[in-house]
């Protein structure tokens, strides 16, 4: 700067601030290259240029607030519209998928198929489930199903996921630990939904553990009104190339997953005013955070 006046040789200087909502955002500085004492006009007009810059400046901050607004607005528009699409398009694959699935199974009852044949035809029914499947949770997905909230207590919703995948459980060779002090507390929640979302995260954690293990699920009160459920496993953990994208659709590293099960969850638990998030993953293990709302 010092330099930049000696090689322009400049001897006077006005300086006046850029004011725009009584907040400073810039200074506006005019340089003469000999002596001179600024005059009360010459003042006037730097202030006056100063203000219609301010107000150029502000202009173009709002046009640029406009346009982004504009381009998410868009975005969301277009998602929608994606999503209509892919449910009316799962719907119309239903209906002929039906039917292919009546007709393979009255096939089936031939029992003169070899012993090839009758694994070909078991691997096209698993197949046919699949793509029901698919299509069945899409059309779900797209389902802005009005959550039916109440007052519940959360010991009785995560005891009854535990109940119904116990078997399962067995079978795996997990243990299940349920911890946290929250004897009667109450979460405000449709519980159909939550406990879809907390056995998409314990099947989850079960397929990640083919050879046993531990699976805690963690119950922590926060400050603001919220508790949150940890679940964790003790897994081989999500796979690298997963991690920043785990919550999109149709990610799954399973060939009879659909790779919704996450993202459905993650978005029952933001209509709940909670969140899922993944809070840690590696070879020792996996750990999910849901968050849900304390009754109010
Ligand atoms: N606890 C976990 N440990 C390790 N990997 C996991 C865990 N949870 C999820 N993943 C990985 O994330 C992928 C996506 O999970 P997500 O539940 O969304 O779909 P999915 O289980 O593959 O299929 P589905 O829609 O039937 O649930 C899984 O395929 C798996 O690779
Ligand atoms: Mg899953």
């Amino acid at each position: 700067f010092v330099s930049l006046i000696r090689e322009q040789n400049l001897h006077s200087m006005l300086v006046t601030p850029v004011v725009y909502e009584e907040e400073p955002i810039g200074l506006l500085t005019l340089y003469v290259d000999r002596n001179h004492r600024f005059n009360d006009d010459e003042r006037l007009i730097l202030r006056a240029l100063a203000d219609l810059g301010a107000i150029a400046i502000q202009n173009a901050r709002l046009y640029g607030r406009v346009f982004s607004s504009e381009e998410s607005l868009r975005k969301s528009e277009r998602l929608t519209t994606l999503g209509t699409l892919a449910a009316e398009i799962a719907h119309e694959i239903r209906n002929p998928l039906m039917v292919v699935s009546l007709l393979f199974d009255s096939l089936q009852l031939d029992e003169n198929s070899d012993d090839n044949q009758k694994k070909d035809l078991s691997i096209i029914r698993e197949k046919l489930d699949h793509l029901d499947q698919i299509a069945g949770r899409i059309l779900d997905f797209g389902k802005s199903r009005e959550a039916f909230r109440k007052n519940l207590p959360l010991r009785a919703i995560l005891e009854e996921a535990a109940l119904l995948v116990r078997l399962k459980l067995e079978q795996s060779q997990v243990t299940l630990a349920v911890i946290g002090e929250f004897p009667d507390l109450l979460v405000f929640v449709d519980k159909g939904q939550i406990q879809q979302a907390l056995l998409n995260l314990i099947l989850n954690a079960l397929v990640a553990m083919p050879n046993g293990g531990e699976l805690t699920i963690e119950v922590v009160e926060t400050f603001d009104r919220k508790v949150s459920v940890l679940v964790k496993d003790t897994g081989q953990g999500i796979p690298q190339e997963f991690k920043d994208r785990i919550f999109d659709s149709f990610l799954t590293a399973r060939s009879d997953g659909t790779g919704l099960g996450l993202t459905i969850s993650k978005r029952i638990l933001r209509a709940h005013d909670g969140d899922l998030e993944l809070l840690d993953s590696g070879p020792m293990g996996t750990v999910f955070r849901m968050t849900l709302p304390v009754a109010q």
